[in-house]
């Protein structure tokens, strides 16, 4: 089959073995590969891929079950699904636990289906405890950095439809019309405006999910109302920062850190498990979206790899087989 490989930083059509399911495993003919930063990082040679995923990147992909390893997932074959991968999304074929799958939600385009897995995934581990019977109180108001990008664009639906809250976010003004129609209240330019000025001001956030790291630790601290949580799970522009523990004890912060995939098998698959049940019927109803704005062919993924390295970009890239 055909697989997008690494070779010198760069990534080229190579023909590779077709993988196998295992018994725990179902085979899927990819329609579409989600472009993650990550697959960045993993094509500089930063990220490697964990023992057992196959060597080129792709930590998603949507497409139609063709084989299963395991009787008890026969009834799977011919489904339109999409899935969490450890990597190897780009390619042609991928064998993927059968419990990293999901059916392709009903108000979704298959294509646009390989843009969910990694997004709904990372915003629902990291924000979940939002919604739900365990829940806080709805919290007044939520930071979500990164607004244009794939998880913002997500996670701005997610808070603003699933959680009920005012969502606040950062992002080019450029795309302030977008962000607005996805349910964001206000849209602060990251390049002139101070966030946390504006957020103090105004009472501060309960919950901020961060993709920005060292550079806004301090700020987003600041940001933060009392009682409220911090998660950061993208570190674009730093990864060490100091803390005021003094402002940590008295405002009772809680600061958390995730990366969706170095957790073991079994979280991921209750997390998959979660998402069906709590954001997939949004997703059927087309109360919330995956906004791709980019679709390119699987053998241009180099070039996808480029536009998402530019940065201002709006919402996912995905990479199609067809
Ligand atoms: N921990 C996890 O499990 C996990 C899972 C998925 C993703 N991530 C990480 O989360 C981050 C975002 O992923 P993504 O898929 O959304 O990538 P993406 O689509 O490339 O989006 C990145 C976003 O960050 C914005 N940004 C860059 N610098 C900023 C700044 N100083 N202030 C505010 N926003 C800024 C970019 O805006 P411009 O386009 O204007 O530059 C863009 O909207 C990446 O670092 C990724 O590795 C982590």
């Amino acid at each position: 089959m055909l697989a997008m490989t690494v070779a010198d930083g760069k990534l080229i059509a190579d023909t590779v073995p077709d993988p196998e399911a295992g018994p725990e495993e179902v085979l899927i003919e990819v329609a579409a590969a989600g472009v993650n930063r990550a697959d960045l990082l993993q094509v500089a040679g930063h990220y490697p891929p964990p023992a057992g995923a196959p060597a080129w990147p792709g930590l998603e992909v949507s497409g139609t079950i063709v084989a299963v390893g395991g009787e008890e997932n026969a009834a799977l074959v011919g489904t339109e699904v999409c899935a969490l991968l450890s990597g190897g999304g780009y390619a042609e074929l991928v064998a993927v636990d059968a419990g990293l799958v999901l059916p392709k939600p009903e108000g979704v385009d298959l294509v646009d289906a390989a843009a969910l897995p990694e997004v709904a995934a990372t915003v629902h581990s990291n924000l979940g405890y939002l919604i739900g019977p365990r829940s806080p109180e709805r919290p007044p108001r939520v930071l979500v950095h990164g607004g244009s990008g794939g998880i913002g664009t997500f996670a701005i639906q997610y808070v603003h439809r699933l959680v009920g809250a005012e969502v606040w976010t950062t992002a080019r003004s450029e795309f302030a019309e977008e962000l607005k129609a996805l349910g964001a209240e206000r849209v602060l330019d990251y390049r002139s405006e101070d966030f946390s000025a504006e957020l103090q001001a105004a009472g501060g956030a309960k919950a901020i999910l961060d993709v920005v790291g060292a550079a806004y630790f301090e700020d987003n601290l600041k940001a933060l109302d009392t009682d409220g949580r911090l998660v950061v799970i993208g570190l674009q522009q730093g990864r060490t920062a100091e803390i005021d523990l003094g402002r940590l004890l008295s405002k009772r912060h809680t600061v958390a850190g995730t990366t969706l995939r170095a957790r073991p098998l079994e979280q991921r698959r209750s997390i998959l498990a979660e998402l069906f049940e709590h954001v997939w019927p949004a997703l059927d109803d087309g109360l919330v979206k995956p906004v791709v704005t980019t679709r390119v062919p699987l053998t241009d993924a180099d070039e996808a790899h480029r536009v998402m390295g530019a940065g201002g970009h709006l919402g996912k890239i995905v990479l199609t087989t067809a």
